[in-house]
């Protein structure tokens, strides 16, 4: 019985400016491959399908166990994490490409820049005065506690955004991630002081208002982050912003 085998086809980018193209590979079926253990065998033989010696396909990827978001990538079609997206459960050929919605590094990785710069720009942590023991931090409800944790688990993957028809490579759209990040901060009693300051944040161009609210940010998160009640939320709270803007005037 010949060996059962794993079909790849990839789409493949030298540089940032080059164009991509296609490329197919073979690797050996083993129990339990996923996305990445493909990956790897292509990296110890880089030879196409067609036996043509080629330069390795490259990809980021860290944790392994869908925690940081980096192997984040497009799979026969499906924005997803390439670690566990497990060969048993996905049609062959595997189709790889690499997100569309940020610039491409090379191969199948991408340039997340933009997101964490969109974290910068809303304070995305909570401020604290130095590293000397300040005690107990305040208390918070096991509610307020659950939602934190929930929405605390967001990798800054990209996924909510790959999917998103507002966010383009164009325009300056902070996108979902960013929204569900403002409400974990502003829902913690020390980054609430910041609150004011987030809202103004996401009230600008590329902020809230500019979600059409189509929801297909929310059908994509990995981690089942509920992406539109955090918009809905921070709507909410930036139009009573804006309110309060136009009667302290
Ligand atoms: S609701 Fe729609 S427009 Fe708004 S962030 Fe999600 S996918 Fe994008
Ligand atoms: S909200 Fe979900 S899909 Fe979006 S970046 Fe965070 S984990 Fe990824
Ligand atoms: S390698 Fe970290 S999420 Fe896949």
């Amino acid at each position: 019985m010949p060996p059962k085998i794993i079909q790849l086809k990839i789409k493949r980018q030298d540089n940032p400016k080059a164009k991509p193209y296609w490329q197919e590979f073979v690797v050996p079926y083993k129990p339990l491959s996923n996305v990445i253990s493909c990956l790897q065998d292509i990296q110890k033989n880089p030879v196409t399908q067609s036996k043509s010696t080629v330069n390795p396909v490259t990809w980021d990827s860290n944790c392994l166990e869908e925690v940081c978001g980096s192997c984040t990538m497009v799979i026969n079609g499906r924005v997803r994490q390439a670690c566990t997206a497990l060969i048993d459960n996905i049609e062959q050929p595997v189709v790889l490409e690499p997100m569309s919605k940020f610039p491409v590094v090379r191969d199948l990785q991408v340039d997340r820049t933009r997101m964490f710069r969109a974290l910068k720009k809303v304070k995305a942590w909570v401020d604290i005065d130095g590293s000397h023991d300040i005690g107990e931090g305040p208390i918070m409800p096991d509610s307020v506690r659950a939602t934190r944790y929930t929405l605390s688990e967001c990798m800054t993957c990209g996924c909510c955004l790959e999917a998103c028809p507002q966010y383009t490579k164009e325009n300056d759209f902070l996108g979902a991630a960013t929204f569900s990040q403002v409400r974990l901060f502003n829902m913690h009693p020390t980054g609430a002081m910041e609150k004011e300051e987030r809202l103004e944040a996401v009230m600008g161009k590329g902020g809230i208002a500019d979600c059409g609210n189509a929801q297909a940010c929310v059908e994509v998160c990995p981690k089942n982050i509920p992406l539109t009640d955090s918009i809905a939320e921070i709507g909410r709270d930036t139009s009573l912003q804006l309110l309060k803007n136009l009667l302290m005037k």
